[in-house]
């Protein structure tokens, strides 16, 4: 398993241990396990409860699905995320049913994906998120309306062993997370001070 990387400040243990594979192992992820993951986005907050965060999913069980899905991927991303038991394709209402633009769609997504995120590190369960997606493939394969838009991928599982990747992208699989300090981000007078 991979080494944490120090903190500066103390937090929950749930971010701590999270980080995002890229192999995975072939032990399947639950169906209770799912359930869980995604009754833990349903809770997060959203302007003004509009929950406009859509998922399909499928497990290497449901071939037909996961297959599909995972065409959605660059291929890059199709090179390693291959082994992940579990794919989530996540989709955002970015318009309401009178065309206007839900500007907050993208923050409700990421806050329920932020929960989805957590749980699963309760659970032993590692995420890899991924932007590296075609949306409109998305929108074709699965029929995603016009207001509804394709976001992102993710791939999870258990970590798994790092020879069942490509070797150039195993090599970098234990590297130790990097971060800007706090005080790059977190101002207290002005805009970066
Ligand atoms: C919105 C988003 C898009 C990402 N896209 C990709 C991607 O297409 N391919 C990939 O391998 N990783 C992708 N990542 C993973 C990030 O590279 C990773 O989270 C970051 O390097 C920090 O590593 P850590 O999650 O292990 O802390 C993405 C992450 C996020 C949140």
């Amino acid at each position: 398993m991979k080494a944490q990387a120090k903190k500066d400040f103390r937090v929950h243990e749930f971010i701590e241990k999270r980080w995002s594979p890229r192999a995975y192992s072939d032990k399947p992820v639950s169906q209770g396990k799912i359930n869980s993951l995604f009754e833990a986005a349903r809770w997060a907050a959203s302007s003004r409860n509009g929950q406009p965060w859509r998922f399909i999913y499928a497990t290497k069980e449901n071939k037909e699905t996961y297959d599909k899905i995972f065409k959605v991927m660059v291929e890059w991303n199709q090179s390693w995320a291959k082994t992940a038991p579990l794919l989530i394709l996540t989709i955002a209402k970015t318009k309401d049913e009178k065309g206007r633009p839900l500007g907050h769609s993208m923050y409700d997504l990421g806050l329920a994906l932020g929960n989805l995120t957590t749980q699963a590190t309760s659970e032993g369960i590692f995420l890899h998120h991924m932007g590296g997606i075609d949306p409109q493939i998305a929108r074709e394969l699965f029929d995603i309306p016009e207001n509804y838009e394709a976001i992102t991928m993710i791939a999870a599982g258990y970590p798994g062993d790092i020879a069942n990747i490509p070797a150039d992208i195993a090599a970098g699989e234990y590297a130790i997370q990097e971060r800007n300090p706090q005080s790059e981000f977190v101002f207290s007078n002005k805009f970066g001070e």
